[in-house]
């Protein structure tokens, strides 16, 4: 049966989740402070380049011809706070000053929604927050709402992944439902009636544990991400194969070939703050062997985009200054625009802040820094270069005709810091390719 939900905060997470409940059948008010970001939605455009949510906006936003109307976006509280039977909060948690999660805009929802909150209503967290938050969120909800029925807080954690964002909220893995009543769970599989009745797995717990969900599967990832960096280092000092040790390990259902790509490592604007927020939340509970982990996988991270601008200054024998550079990638992984924590950017930045003469192409993300060239093409990038690194794993390098740049560069060198390129191809068409972490003779 259709609900009647609110989505607060209508970036990546948001819009993807407005669209999903519009699409599960509910009737769906987006929130935002922006209201540019309102009115782009509002015409059935997406604010961010995310593949198939411009078609599914469109299918679901009021007044676009042939849409079901279920949808729309506005900027005033007031049209949803005694409407919706949900209330999401999808809001950023960026990362603050000390490291945790900066819960401002989390805190100004509740300050905006809660007096206006006169009859029965969930109160549902996507953001990624520290344990314990959604707690203290439900007294300050019980301190200032006006209802005299129950406002509930429930916890239910979002898993979808920038560039998937669509699919992943059609179709998620997993449903986590932290709540405190059986009436909370019931409403809540109600919203969620189409993919339950796909079989998708729901795991109900407590608020706490529902935080730590999130937190623990984004650091898992990040942990196993970081792992197979360091095997990368091994496979360099010992003369292994990083790409086929992490085919071997994947075989073994245990440990799975996801997140085993081994490269520059993770970015973007979740991995990096969870962990770092985790770490923090752990060294505050007193539980020290989880925030030194974790600040390993944070260590190797960093070390993972030095090691790749050191080994371009070694490539170029020792001295970068004036030297033209080309960067293929900016954005923090292909399919997206956003250059959050970007390892590429890192790179590229920490190249031109060395005297290098930077110049960067991404297919999607803006580079945007008086610091480095934008170019426009693959071509223009690599116009002259003596250097070219390849560090975001668009498809659209890995089909480049390496011969068709022969003459436009000045001299024909690649780093593949992603190890995703076909060095064999290069390497016949006449460039040196250097792949940290592969054999020379595989
Ligand atoms: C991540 C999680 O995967 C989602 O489940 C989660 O919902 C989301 O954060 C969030 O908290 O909102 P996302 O930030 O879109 O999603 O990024 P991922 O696709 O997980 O990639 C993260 C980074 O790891 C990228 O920089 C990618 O290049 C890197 N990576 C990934 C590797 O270096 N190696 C791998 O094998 C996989």
């Amino acid at each position: 049966m259709s609900l009647r939900i609110s989505v607060i905060g209508t970036n990546y997470l948001g819009a993807a989740h407005a669209a999903a409940m519009a699409e599960f059948g509910h009737r769906v008010i987006g929130v935002d402070v922006v209201a540019s970001r309102v009115a782009t939605l509002n015409a059935g455009r997406s604010p961010v380049f995310e593949d198939g949510l411009e078609p599914l906006l469109r299918k679901h936003v009021q007044g676009i011809a042939g849409s079901t109307d279920r949808l729309r976006f506005t900027t005033d509280y007031d049209e949803i706070a005694d409407w919706a039977d949900v209330h999401f909060i999808c809001v950023g948690t960026p990362q603050g000053d000390d490291g945790s999660a900066d819960l401002t805009e989390v805190r100004s929802v509740i300050e905006t929604l809660a007096p206006r909150l006169t009859t029965a209503a969930l109160v549902v967290g996507k953001s990624t927050v520290p344990v314990g938050t959604a707690r203290t969120l439900q007294q300050r909800l019980d301190a200032i709402v006006p209802s005299r029925e129950r406002v509930e807080v429930v916890w239910n954690p979002e898993f979808l992944r920038e560039a998937h964002a669509v699919a992943d909220s059609l179709r998620p893995d997993r449903i986590v439902l932290g709540a405190q009543s059986p009436a909370a769970i019931d409403l809540m599989r109600r919203v969620y009636a189409i993919p339950i009745s796909e079989d998708t797995p729901v795991i109900e717990c407590d608020l706490q544990t529902a935080e730590l969900i999130k937190a623990a599967a984004n650091s898992f990832l990040a942990t196993k991400i970081s792992f197979i960096n360091a095997m990368a280092r091994m496979c360099q000092a010992a003369g292994g194969d990083v790409a086929r040790l992490a085919d071997a390990l994947g075989h073994d259902r245990r440990i799975g070939r996801e997140y085993l790509n081994a490269g520059l490592g993770f970015g973007g604007g979740c991995l990096p703050k969870d962990v770092r927020a985790l770490a923090v939340r752990a060294a505050q509970l007193g539980v020290g062997e989880l925030s030194d982990l974790l600040g390993s996988v944070e260590a190797i991270n960093a070390g993972q985009r030095t090691a790749i601008a050191d080994l371009a200054v070694a490539e170029l024998g020792g001295d970068i200054r004036g030297r033209r550079v080309a960067v293929l990638g900016a954005a923090f992984k292909p399919g997206t625009d956003d250059t959050r924590d970007s390892p590429a950017l890192t790179v590229a930045r920490d190249l031109a802040a060395r005297g290098g003469d930077v110049r960067v192409y991404d297919p999607q993300a803006e580079v945007g820094d008086g610091l480095l060239y934008a170019a426009g093409s693959v071509r223009e990038a690599l116009a002259d270069a003596e250097l070219v690194l390849h560090l975001t794993e668009w498809e659209e390098f890995r089909q480049l005709e390496p011969a068709e740049y022969l003459a436009v560069v000045a001299n024909p060198l690649i780093i593949d810091a992603r190890l995703k390129l076909d060095r064999h191809r290069w390497t016949a068409a006449g460039w040196k390719v250097v792949q940290p972490g592969r054999a020379a003779t595989l």
